[in-house]
């Protein structure tokens, strides 16, 4: 139906002789699904439009970052407005308190300090979590992603609570052998690791409910069980928000969670739609931990273009708009779409199991509840792709990988749903036809 991609084909080629794969971010260049990617020629409300001038329903939303849809007429003006005072300045805004002041007024975090990536919000945490505890070990969870982060791009080394393996070349066995990486959802491994190492463990990181592997809700009382732990040995509890903040619900995960449990992380981070499109994240948490950095404290960090006014301009207009109203139309759209999914791979015979947490959900392609990367791992790849593809041919666009959420926005209204639903049973047959291929 959508024929070939000729623009997308003759950029791939040129981007691939100036570009490292022809692009910059991996995922994007379609390697788990094979075929060309679309390049994108602009996107309004819940659609794509490419270089070949196809349209797509958008479940990417830029990985999570676009809560509002493309082109918000409001973040439009706003940002339009901000641009044309200036587009940075090196010195405090306004508009950097204004964004402090939202997300510290919606989340548990008592002060925050503005970054310009995810990445750099959970490397900044890391490194204030161990200049505040004065303690190197760092853990982590198996399938959890927390930006290209050195110490955070770690394997799971032989046993449980033994120190990790670098993940990638280039990550020196130095950078990963104060990080310990234990299987999600595992409290007996979270138990030993601690009474072993716990004296030196600094922080615990987790997403605050993985969405990397796919979107595994934490068990109840799971992160209360890590946060409580890490109290018991003096080490922080850093939450990352940055894909589940202000996306699974207004709090984001914590207030699915920690706010009827009752606890707090010390440390969080934030990314995606705080920054409204824009390259705008931020780490912050307990008053007293955040007084350790620069340039009250002695830990060290900085950034040229961090605050920008411009995206600190787009990220609070988000915010501001981003009203119980937003969440209940995810929530709504979400459940259409999951319960289409379930009848048209069903009637296929495709072993599928839906999950969600808050308005977040993915569709994993095994026929056994997904809790850790191992049942993550366990997903038909192969039947993924051939589904990815009928979806894109019928002008659905889901993120290239069977390891990631599929994303709505406030614009996913009736009609961009009922493309999707329509667009369902076929990749579900497409599906079938290449389960176990
Ligand atoms: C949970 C989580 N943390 C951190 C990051 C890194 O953010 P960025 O890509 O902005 O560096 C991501 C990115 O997807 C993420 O999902």
């Amino acid at each position: 139906m959508s024929g070939s991609p000729d623009r997308s084909d003759a950029l791939f080629h040129r981007a691939r002789a100036v570009t490292p794969g022809g692009v910059n971010s991996p995922v994007r260049a379609f390697n788990a699904v094979g075929g060309t990617p679309r390049f994108i020629r602009s996107a309004r409300g819940a659609w794509l439009t490419d270089v070949d001038g196809r349209d797509y329903v958008d479940l990417i939303c830029s990985w999570g970052a676009m809560l509002l849809g493309h082109a918000h007429p409001e973040v439009q003006a706003a940002v339009a407005d901000a641009v044309s005072r200036g587009t940075s300045y090196g010195a405090p805004t306004e508009q950097e308190v204004d964004l402090a002041e939202e997300i510290v007024a919606r989340t548990p975090a008592e002060v925050v300090r503005l970054v310009s990536s995810g990445t750099e919000a959970t490397m900044s945490a890391i490194r204030l979590a161990r200049g505040f505890t004065g303690r190197d070990v760092i853990v982590k969870f198996a399938g959890c992603y927390h930006g290209h982060v050195d110490a955070l791009l770690a394997q799971a080394g032989s046993g449980l609570a033994t120190l990790a393996v670098p993940g990638t070349p280039g990550v020196p066995e130095s950078a990963t052998a104060l990080t310990m990486v234990l299987p999600y959802h595992d409290r007996e491994a979270v138990t030993a690791a601690f009474a072993e190492h716990g004296h030196r463990i600094a922080c615990l990181v987790t997403e605050a409910a993985p969405g990397n592997m796919g979107v595994i809700a934490p068990e109840p009382g799971f992160n209360e069980f890590l946060a409580r732990t890490c109290a018991d040995h003096g080490a922080l509890f850093v939450s990352d928000e940055v894909m589940t903040g202000f996306r699974a619900g207004r709090t984001g995960q914590w207030g699915l969670d920690g706010a009827a449990e009752g606890w707090r992380p010390d440390l969080m981070t934030f990314g995606k739609v705080m920054g409204g499109g824009f390259p705008a994240a931020a780490f912050g948490g307990r008053a007293d931990v955040m007084a350790h950095l620069a340039p009250v404290g002695a830990v060290y960090q900085a950034g040229t273009l961090s605050g920008n006014p411009v995206a600190a301009t787009a990220g609070l207009t988000t915010l501001r708009l981003a009203d119980d109203r937003v969440y209940e139309h995810l929530t709504r759209a979400g459940e259409t779409i999951k319960a289409a999914a379930r009848e048209a791979l069903s009637a296929a015979g495709v072993p599928h199991v839906v999950q969600s947490t808050g308005t977040m959900f993915s569709v994993f392609f095994t026929d056994q509840p997904v809790r850790d990367f191992a049942g993550a791992s366990r997903q038909d790849t192969t039947a993924f792709a051939a589904f990815f593809h009928a979806m894109l041919d019928a002008g659905v666009h889901l993120p290239p990988s069977a390891f990631e959420g599929w994303f709505l926005s406030s614009t996913h209204d009736d009609r961009a749903v009922q493309v999707v639903v329509d667009a369902l049973p076929v990749a579900a047959t497409a599906a079938a036809q290449a389960v176990g291929a």
